[in-house]
């Protein structure tokens, strides 16, 4: 039954001559179904792009061509890039969208910038100290498409600075630089832009909510999210009917717990209950969650939480309970990649959980391989917390971004998991 499918599926491919990226993708249950009809799962790395500069990191070391060519080279078939709403305030209030020299500028400082800026622009001779933060994610977007990589594009912060605490003013609704009406209009705005990314298959809404120092932190909690990610949503939908919506929970992203579940949303006061239903574009809804559990001891225990969590919105066999069925993606997790931490049981849990070899309790019910997006690419940012040229020793690739960070850890790890997670 299920080869018969595919096989319709494939001649439906063959006679409309659909071509990558197999768009537009649509949800059935908890798969991602491509245009051809076969399911998708994305197997991808994040590609930081939300920092202080509001440009995709490590342009200063290379080209754009080599860095998609090394993520291409490992088989990942996807990126997640964040992007910061503070770039579209800049388009739409403060005088139009700002120029590779004055994102540096602003950020690094009148001293260090114009080498910095001579660097990108040896290596990316394509663009001049002119060319504007949008003109730079154009390219970096035709590039995708041109190496086949598909774009998840999210929306990882308002301020752009490095996430994710209480008290960066990021991570609530209504915190110090969380203006709600200026991310919808971010988020209306860049789905819209995106439409001429082919890569472009799918959007974030918001990473990793969080509680909050401050007053803002008063309304935090089921109720208010689902009002917001429910509107937040069917203008993303609506700017871009074609794409994927992925949707994150609380708790950093790292729980979706009575979402998935369909359990009220704060009883006794709200029992509402998450419904795809409630939403325009149902089909286009997925969720996305976080895991760094990184000093988890007990490999049974975390994938009991991992389930419960929301993977459980994968389980489709039959509960006594209504549960909702939809594609749940690993969008983040990550470890340092200059130790034997991959040997670990966060790190080697996680590998058995997202391929299935080796899912426990109730997780054992779900089939197939589960997509994910490690953290991080590469090797180090313009500036990230104040430190210019900051490391990240979490990152595959090394400083300069020149090569893998550490290939023992790349072949016993990454290499595998990206293998056995690919349809
Ligand atoms: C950038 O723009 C400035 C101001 O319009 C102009 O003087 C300069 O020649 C331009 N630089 C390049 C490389 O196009
Ligand atoms: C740079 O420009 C050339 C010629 O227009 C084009 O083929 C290439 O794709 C561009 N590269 C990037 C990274 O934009
Ligand atoms: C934020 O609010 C939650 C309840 O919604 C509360 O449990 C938590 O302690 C608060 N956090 C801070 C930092 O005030
Ligand atoms: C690991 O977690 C499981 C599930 O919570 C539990 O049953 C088991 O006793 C734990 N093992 C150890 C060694 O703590
Ligand atoms: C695991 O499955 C059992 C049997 O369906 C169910 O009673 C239990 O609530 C599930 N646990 C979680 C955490 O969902
Ligand atoms: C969502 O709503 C539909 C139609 O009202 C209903 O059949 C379904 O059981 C609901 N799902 C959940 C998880 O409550
Ligand atoms: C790479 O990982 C291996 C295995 O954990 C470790 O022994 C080695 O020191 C690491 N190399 C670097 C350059 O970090
Ligand atoms: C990995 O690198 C970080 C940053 O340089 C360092 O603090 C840490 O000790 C290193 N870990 C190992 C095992 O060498």
């Amino acid at each position: 039954m299920f080869s018969l499918s595919i096989i319709f599926a494939l001649l439906a491919g063959a006679t409309q001559c659909i071509s990558w990226p197999h768009g537009p993708f649509h949800t059935e249950g908890k798969n991602i179904i491509d245009a051809t009809g076969l399911p998708f799962t994305y197997v991808g790395i994040n590609w930081p792009g939300e920092g202080q500069t509001m440009i995709p990191e490590g342009l200063q070391y290379s080209s754009i061509a080599d860095i998609v060519a090394k993520i291409k080279s490992l088989d990942f078939n996807s990126v997640r890039m964040g992007w910061a709403t503070e770039m579209v305030d800049d388009i739409l209030d403060n005088g139009g969208d700002v120029s590779i020299k004055d994102t540096m500028v602003k950020a690094l400082g009148p001293e260090l910038a114009p080498s910095i800026i001579c660097q990108i622009l040896d290596h990316n001779p394509n663009f001049t100290e002119n060319t504007t933060r949008l003109e730079v994610w154009d390219a970096v977007a035709a590039e995708l498409h041109k190496q086949k990589l598909h774009l998840v594009f999210n929306n990882h912060v308002s301020k752009a600075i490095w996430c994710c605490s209480p008290d960066d003013g990021n991570g609530w609704f209504g915190d110090t630089y969380f203006d709600v009406a200026k991310w919808k209009r971010s988020l209306a705005y860049m789905a819209k832009y995106t439409a001429k990314w082919p890569a472009r298959t799918a959007l974030s809404l918001r990473n990793e909510l969080r509680q909050v120092n401050g007053p803002a932190n008063d309304t935090y909690g089921w109720s208010l999210w689902y009002d917001e990610m429910i509107d937040a949503a069917n203008i993303v939908n609506a700017a871009a009917p074609d794409a994927l919506v992925f949707i994150s929970g609380l708790n950093y992203g790292h729980e979706l717990n009575p979402i998935t579940a369909g359990e009220p949303l704060r009883p006794p006061e709200d029992k509402r209950v998450f419904n795809l239903s409630d939403f325009h574009y149902a089909d286009k809804i997925g969720f996305e969650l976080h895991s760094y559990d990184n000093s988890i001891a007990n490999c049974t225990f975390f994938q009991y939480e991992l389930y419960q969590r929301g993977f459980n919105a994968l389980d489709v066999t039959p509960q006594t309970t209504s549960r909702n069925i939809a594609p749940v993606v690993l969008t983040e997790f990550g470890f340092a990649q200059n130790s034997s931490d991959y040997q670990g049981v966060y790190a080697s849990c996680l590998k058995d959980f997202l391929t299935g070899d080796n899912r426990v309790l109730n997780a054992s019910r779900i089939e197939g391989p589960i997509g994910h997006f490690e953290w991080n690419l590469g090797g180090s940012y313009y500036v990230r917390e104040g430190i210019v040229d900051h490391d990240d020793w979490w990152a595959l690739l090394n400083h300069d971004w020149s090569d893998w960070r550490n290939h023992t850890v790349l072949n016993a790890y990454q290499i595998p998991l990206i293998r056995e997670t690919l349809l």
